[in-house]
């Protein structure tokens, strides 16, 4: 079991090392009556707890250059900084999220970039300048399906050593994975997270077999 972590104050949530913000939090509450994302990136989803854990257990080399897609509020790019100091760069197409993982950054005492885009449009040498790519619940819409597969090969091709994506074990998420299998070695395992709750989903961890 993990330990117990006292919050300094209500609606203060803590998992694998970072502090969360509720809803009911002040400062969100005032983000919230200023920036409203719009495309579900209006909260931290379930996966994002899925992926922490996932990488307790396989983690990532310190110092690694890691970019986030579908980032929202940035739960799992504050993770990656803290815990394994990364060079993180969070991407959204929404501009909205991007004040929540400011503030998520700023109360974890971690510096991440940003980059507001549309993952489908990311180019080869954007990806491939990140040894590693993550995400949590991006591939939730059939649209998603076929450009996150190309975007897989093309972060592939330009070098980036693994992708790593959870997922609440949504169709599209195991469409993906079908697609991505039949041109790269990828490992599909159910996963279940243990903080700040039990959640259970999939991770998928798709190798760069020339690496
Ligand atoms: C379900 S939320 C997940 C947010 C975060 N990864 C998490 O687990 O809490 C999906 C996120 O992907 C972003 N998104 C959706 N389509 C995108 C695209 N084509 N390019 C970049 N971001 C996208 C949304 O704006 C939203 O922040």
């Amino acid at each position: 079991m993990p330990r117990l972590q006292r919050v300094p104050e209500p609606h203060v949530q803590y998992a694998y090392g970072v502090y969360l913000l509720g809803h009911k939090h002040p400062l969100i509450k005032a983000l919230k009556s200023r920036h409203q994302p719009s495309v579900h990136g209006h909260r931290s989803w379930d996966a994002a707890y899925l992926l922490m854990d996932y990488l307790v257990h396989n983690p990532l080399s310190s110092g690694a250059s890691v970019m986030e897609l579908g980032c929202g509020w940035g739960a799992v790019s504050t993770f990656c900084a803290k815990k394994f100091a990364a060079s993180v760069t969070g991407v959204d197409l929404d501009a909205q999220v991007f004040p929540y993982l400011d503030v998520l950054a700023e109360i974890n005492d971690v510096q991440i970039d940003t980059q507001c885009a549309d993952f489908k449009k990311l180019k080869a040498s954007d990806l491939g300048a990140h040894q590693v790519i993550v995400g949590s619940d991006i591939c939730f819409w059939d649209s998603l399906v076929g450009p996150l597969v190309k975007l897989v090969s093309r972060a592939m091709k330009a070098n980036t050593q693994k992708i790593i994506i959870a997922d609440p074990g949504r169709p599209t998420f195991y469409e993906f994975c079908d697609q991505v299998a039949q041109h790269y070695p990828l490992q599909l395992q159910e996963w279940y997270s243990v903080e700040p709750d039990k959640f259970t989903g999939e991770v998928v961890e798709i190798r760069n077999s020339k690496k």
